[in-house]
């Protein structure tokens, strides 16, 4: 089950995803059965127990609605409150939560007689105050907030809760958000400190899951038997990937001489081996010959494109063709240990550089040859390993998303409302601003697009706010 499915005006509800939502028996608050989603419902009954002890009594007005029943509501609404309250506050069909089971409209007990929205609900406003600090906490949102009606398309519903999950409320209530902005129109940087043995998009594809956010961008993957520092663009942010990809890395590799594979690490199969031996100032000699900016060669088992194939697609099929050579810089490169036939150093490079490539050259230099065993990127730009988090971290909400201006040598411009609309719409801009290269706008504290100057008037550079 997707917790954050999105359904309103827009986004209707399909047979495909009713299909598979899983609805479980409960009562409302007049003891009627009624069905909710079963995620939901453990939630929910979680909340009312830890409610309970706070003096709070909670019960269910209506979750799971039929299209029959969203259409006796719609009818319900119209004849007591009139066409256009019920507007306000109910959906069309198909267009409602409630057909999802993942929306409760909860009632408070007071002096042994519920509430509800209809019924006296709306004055109880402390309760429902005290109510909303907790929801997060058991994975519901505010579904229609105050202020946010303009973007909802229903008034403030303070009864009206969702089910999307721990790590998603959170991230919508400590951002302020109403659930289409943070599906639609949300970006920030989440570095990961990627586990051995599972491939980037493995990653990628669990974070995906785990925010509920399908646009989710790397900036640099690392490969199945490297761990460390994995830089992620989340939602509008991936339009700005390439920024963070240009940043310098640090590494921590170990490699074995003497032997060489064909995917230049130890996944591969081994294509040389040799008996040479090395002296620890001879290898650090070689360590500091490669200082500086060469020509790399790249690993011929990689994503690089030649006429629209990746590398290793030619190499699979054991197609011939010359391997491109790159201008990489090595900053800085310290021997850290050896003993044996291994060796670890500490790197620092420009992007674009291959380490299984700087150690086949090492190897190559010293008149033998060499493989990476194991590497851990310890730092991309300004991410340090030390501030990664682990899958585990995520899931247990240890995590802290990040926004991009502090990364960026860009100056932020704060816009209001009519030069809002003019930017997400991508309006050129006269120069008010000063702006020498580049300005990010902002509006509500979400970067809407970045800007260049060209001849004194200001275009638009990258588009990140969706219509
Ligand atoms: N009250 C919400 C908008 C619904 O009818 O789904
Ligand atoms: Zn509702």
């Amino acid at each position: 089950m997707n917790y954050s499915i999105l359904v309103n005006k827009e986004h209707l509800i399909n047979d495909k995803v009713l299909s598979k939502i899983e609805l479980v028996d409960y009562t409302d608050i007049l003891n009627n059965g009624i069905k909710v989603e079963k995620t939901t419902l453990d939630h929910y009954l979680m909340l009312k127990e830890f409610l309970h002890k706070k003096n709070i009594e909670i019960g269910i007005e209506s979750s799971y609605r039929s299209i029959e029943e969203q259409q006796q509501t719609i009818d319900y609404y119209v004849e007591h409150y009139g066409t256009s309250y019920m507007k306000k506050y109910v959906a069309p069909l198909y267009a409602s939560e409630h057909h999802t089971g993942l929306a409760i409209d909860i009632a408070i007990k007071i002096n042994g007689e519920y509430k509800t929205e209809l019924h006296g609900l709306k004055e109880q406003e402390e309760i429902l105050s005290e109510i909303h600090k907790y929801l997060k906490d058991f994975g519901f949102i505010l579904r229609y907030p105050k202020d946010k009606e303009s973007i909802t398309g229903y008034n403030y519903e303070a009864w009206h809760i969702r089910y999307v999950g721990k790590v998603i409320s959170k991230i919508i209530y400590d951002n302020n958000l109403c659930l289409e902005e943070y599906l639609q129109n949300f970006g920030r940087i989440l570095v990961v400190n990627k586990p051995k043995g599972i491939t980037s998009f493995d990653v990628i594809r669990k974070v995906s899951k785990l925010l509920g956010i399908k646009k989710i961008g790397h900036t640099g993957t690392l490969d199945p038997l490297a761990t460390g520092v994995l830089v992620l663009t989340i939602g509008t942010y991936t339009k700005l990937s390439e920024l963070l990809t240009a940043l310098n890395k640090e590494y921590i590799a170990t490699a074995k001489l003497n032997i060489l594979t064909d995917t230049l690490d130890s996944d591969g199969k081994i294509i040389k081996e040799d008996v040479k031996e090395i002296s620890k100032d001879s290898l650090i000699n070689a360590l500091n010959h490669f200082k500086g900016t060469y020509l790399q060669e790249v690993p011929k088992y990689s994503a690089v494109k030649i006429s629209g194939k990746k590398l290793y697609e030619y190499a699979r099929k054991k197609q011939e063709i010359e391997l491109p050579k790159r201008e990489v810089t090595i900053e800085s490169i310290e021997l850290l240990d050896y003993s044996g036939d291994t060796f670890s150093f500490k790197t620092s490079v420009s992007k674009g550089t291959y380490i299984r490539s700087l150690i086949r050259d090492i190897g190559e230099f010293l008149g033998s040859c060499a493989t990476m065993t194991e590497l851990i990127r310890t730092r991309q730009g300004n991410f340090k390993i030390e501030d990664a988090y682990s899958i585990e971290n995520i899931e247990n909400l240890e995590f802290k998303l990040l926004t991009i201006e502090d990364y960026l040598d860009i100056p932020v411009v704060e816009v209001q409302e009519e030069e809002f609309k003019k930017i997400k719409n991508g309006v050129q801009l006269d120069n008010i601003y000063g702006v020498k290269d580049k300005v990010i706008f902002k509006y509500n504290n979400e970067i809407i697009a970045i800007y260049k100057k060209i001849n004194n008037l200001l275009k638009v550079d990258k588009m990140l706010y969706k219509m």
